[in-house]
C-alpha cells in the first residue's frame, strides 16, 4: 500500500487531494498548522471506505524540525513515503510591494518558498536514502511570470518554486538517476478561503469585481483540480514532471464560452 503525506490538507487544495489518495487506497498523512482543521479533516477522510489507513500530524512548514517530524512520523507509521506534496501556502496581503511591513514580507516568504524549499529538501534526502518517491511543488501567479500590483511577492515566492523545483530535478538525475521524482501542480484558480485572506487569516481581501469576473471564468473549486491531478500523479513516473489544469488551451476556451456558461462563485 502506498502512502501520501500533504501539507497544508487540513482544508482546501490539500484537503481534497487527502479524500481523493484515500479514495485510491493510499495511506494518507494529514498534516497542517491549523489543529482544528486538521482534526476535522482527518474524521472526513477516514470515513472513506478503502482498507489504507489515515494519520494526522500538526506540523509548520516554515519549522526544519517539524518537517523531519513529519517525516518520521510518516515512516514509523507507513514504512515509506511514496509521494510528498509541498501544498502549504498563504495569500499576500492586496496591498503594493512598498506597503508591505516586514512581518508581512517574512511570513509570506517562510510559508510559501521556505516551506516548500525545507519539506522539498527533506523529502528529497529521505527518499534518495529509500531509493524511490516523488515530491511535489504547487505554483501559483507568478510562476509564468504574470505581473500584477498586490501579488508582487507572492509571484516572487512562486516563481522561485519553479526554478527550485527544475533545479532540484536536476540534481536528482545527478544523485538518484532520477528515480526521486521532483515535480510540479499547476492549479489555477481555485476557489478556497485563501483568495479570501492574507496573513494567517488575519487580515481579510476584498476582491475587486474585475477579479471576481476573471475568477469566475477561470475558476474552479478544488475538488475539481484534485480530480484532475491526483490520478496523474498516481501514474507519474517521470522526474521534472508538471500536472497543469489550466492550460492555455482550457484558458482560451473559458473566455469563448464564458457568454453561455455563467459561473458565480461570489453570490
Ligand atoms: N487558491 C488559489 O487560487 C491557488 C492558485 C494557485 C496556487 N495555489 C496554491 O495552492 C496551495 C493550496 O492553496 P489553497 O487554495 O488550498 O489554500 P487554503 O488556504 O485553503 O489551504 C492552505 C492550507 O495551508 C495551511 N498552512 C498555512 N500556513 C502553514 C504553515 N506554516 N504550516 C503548515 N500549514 C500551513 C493552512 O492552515 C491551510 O489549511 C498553496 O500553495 C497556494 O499557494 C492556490
Amino acid at each position: 500500500m502506498k502512502t501520501v503525506v500533504i501539507t497544508g490538507s487540513g482544508r482546501g487544495f490539500g484537503f481534497e487531494m487527502a479524500k481523493i489518495f484515500k479514495a485510491n487506497n493510499f495511506n494518507v498523512v494529514l498534516t497542517d498548522i491549523n489543529e482544528e482543521n486538521l482534526a476535522a479533516a482527518k474524521f472526513e477522510v477516514e470515513q472513506l471506505p478503502t482498507q489504507s489507513k489515515v494519520i494526522s500530524v500538526v506540523c509548520d512548514v516554515t519549522k526544519h524540525a517539524q518537517i523531519e517530524n513529519l517525516w518520521a512520523e510518516a515512516v514509523k507509521a507507513f514504512g515509506g513515503v511514496d509521494i510528498w506534496i509541498n501544498n502549504a501556502g498563504v495569500n499576500q496581503p492586496d496591498k503594493p510591494m512598498c506597503e508591505l511591513t516586514q512581518k508581512e514580507i517574512d511570513f509570506l516568504v517562510d510559508v510559501d518558498l521556505k516551506g516548500a524549499v525545507y519539506g522539498s529538501k527533506l523529502a528529497f534526502k529521505h527518499m534518495k536514502e529509500q531509493g524511490y518517491g516523488q515530491i511535489y511543488n504547487v505554483e501559483g501567479y507568478g510562476s509564468n511570470d504574470a505581473m500584477m500590483t498586490g501579488l508582487t511577492l507572492y509571484g516572487t515566492t512562486k516563481r522561485a518554486i519553479t526554478y527550485f523545483t527544475q533545479a532540484l530535478a536536476k540534481e536528482s538525475e545527478d544523485l538518484t538517476d532520477g528515480k526521486v521524482c521532483v515535480c510540479r501542480l499547476t492549479p489555477g484558480i481555485m476557489i478556497t478561503e485563501f483568495i479570501k485572506s492574507a496573513n494567517g487569516g488575519k487580515t481579510k481581501i476584498e476582491l475587486p469585481e474585475k477579479t471576481k469576473k476573471v475568477y469566475n471564468i477561470l475558476g474552479d473549486y478544488p475538488q475539481t483540480i484534485a480530480n484532475y491531478c491526483v490520478p496523474r500523479m498516481i501514474k507519474n513516473t517521470k522526474n521534472n514532471a508538471k500536472i497543469v489544469w489550466l492550460t492555455n488551451a482550457r484558458a482560451f476556451a473559458r473566455f469563448l464560452t464564458a457568454g453561455f456558461n455563467k459561473r458565480n462563485f461570489f453570490e
